[in-house]
Order: structure tokens, then C-alpha cells, then sequence
């Protein structure tokens, strides 16, 4: 997407900005669909359960700017910012995560810039999922232009635990009974969710070795 002016919020809120950045979430989903067609074919199962995308509004970006450090511009969003279009994945089982993102890998028509695996090393939160950096090429009025996304993969566990400790976190921000003991049980939970992504992955491959 081009760097044009300073106005972020004009900028982000523009009808261009905002179609591309929806075609290149539709192209993202469009890839996910096409995996989950061919692993579904050789594995019989849905690898890919659903899908989300949506466009970082202007408040989260300032947020993410000043979180930063960074000038509140157009220009330093788009170069610093690598979540403003974002596509969530979650996939069945723990190992799912990883067969897509080897399929990511094969593909020529998209790079992989970064990985952050917060399932191998989760975050002091408690936090689990795969996340990616990609560049995908938009041809768009004789023009292509190479756009960043994050991709964020996890399971239907992981989900909704990041879910609601969203939602919570966010109470928590405005309340004062914020306590330490709450992150404790909160990270207790993901640990949970850890051991339940495991056990159901194990009873699957009983089953497969039957
Ligand atoms: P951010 O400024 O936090 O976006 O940092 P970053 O761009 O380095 O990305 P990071 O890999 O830390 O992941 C950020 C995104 O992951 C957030 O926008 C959330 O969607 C998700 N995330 C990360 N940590 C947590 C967490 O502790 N709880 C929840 N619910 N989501 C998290
Ligand atoms: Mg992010």
C-alpha cells in the first residue's frame, strides 16, 4: 500500500485503503480455503474449522504506534504496524497448525517474513498460537504492490481461552480490584487448555493406529 500523506486516520479510513485491504484478507482466506480442501481430501477430516479477518481500526493503530513509541503517521503505520489487516485461523488439532504452515511455505505467491511460535513458547500470559508475517502481492490497477498480514493460527481451545482473557483483560484495565492472583489463574487455565490440545491430540492418533 502506497505512503501517501500523514493523515492517518483519513488515510485508514479511505475507500482505497480499505478495499485493498479487504481483497488482500479475502486473498489470505481464499489460500486457508484451498489448504483445507487439499489436506481435507488426503486426511478425511476438517483441518481448518473457520476463519476471521478483519482491518485494524485507527484507535487500536495509535494505540499500537504510541505502545511503540512511534509517530502517529500514515507512512510509519503502514511500515511498522504488521497486523493492520488480520486473518485468524483455528484448526482443529495442535499439529494442524503446523501441516498449514508448512503449506503456507510451499507457496509461490506469498512470502513468509516472521513467525512468532507462542505454542512452543507461550507468552507470561498463558497466551498460545502460531503467528505469521506474510506478503502477499495485490495486482490492482496494473500495479503490484506487496502487503503485509498477520496470520494468527491456534486451536478451537486456544481460541477461546485468547478470547476471554481478552474480554477479561479488558474489564480488568478499567476495574481496581485488579489483582496478581488473576493472571495466575488465568495462565492456570491456559495450561489447561494446553493439556486438553495434547490429550485430544493423543486419542486421535490412538485412534488412527487402530
Ligand atoms: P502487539 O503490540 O501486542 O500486537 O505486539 P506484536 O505485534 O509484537 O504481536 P504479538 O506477537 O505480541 O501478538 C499480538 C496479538 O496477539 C494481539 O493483537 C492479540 O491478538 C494476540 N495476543 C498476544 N498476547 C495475548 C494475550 O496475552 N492474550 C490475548 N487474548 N491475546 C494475545
Ligand atoms: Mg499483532
Amino acid at each position: 500500500m502506497k505512503k501517501t500523506g500523514n493523515k492517518l486516520k483519513e488515510n485508514l479510513n479511505q475507500k482505497d485503503f480499505i478495499a485493498k485491504g479487504q481483497c488482500v484478507m479475502r486473498l489470505l482466506m481464499t489460500k486457508l480455503e484451498m489448504i483445507n480442501v487439499e489436506l481435507s481430501v488426503k486426511l478425511k477430516r476438517d483441518v481448518i474449522q473457520t476463519k476471521t479477518g478483519r482491518l485494524k481500526t485507527y484507535r487500536s493503530t495509535c494505540k499500537k504506534l504510541s505502545k511503540k513509541g512511534l509517530e502517529k503517521n500514515f507512512s510509519t503505520a503502514l511500515e511498522n504496524i504488521h497486523d493492520l489487516i488480520g486473518v485468524r485461523a483455528v484448526c482443529s488439532y495442535v499439529d494442524d497448525i503446523y501441516l498449514v504452515q508448512r503449506m503456507l511455505e510451499e507457496q509461490m505467491d506469498m512470502n513468509i517474513l516472521k513467525i512468532k511460535d507462542y505454542i512452543k513458547n507461550p507468552k507470561d500470559s498463558g497466551y498460545q498460537s502460531l503467528h505469521m508475517i506474510l506478503e502477499i502481492p495485490l495486482v490492482f490497477q496494473g500495479e503490484t504492490q506487496w502487503v503485509k498480514a498477520e496470520l494468527q493460527l491456534r486451536t478451537a481451545a486456544m481460541d477461546y481461552w485468547a478470547n476471554l482473557d481478552h474480554q477479561l483483560r479488558y474489564k480488568k484495565e478499567d476495574s481496581r480490584t485488579y489483582a496478581a492472583a488473576i493472571d495466575q489463574e488465568l495462565k492456570k487455565c491456559a495450561e489447561i487448555v494446553e493439556y486438553l490440545d495434547r490429550t485430544m491430540l493423543g486419542i486421535r492418533r490412538q485412534i488412527e493406529n487402530i
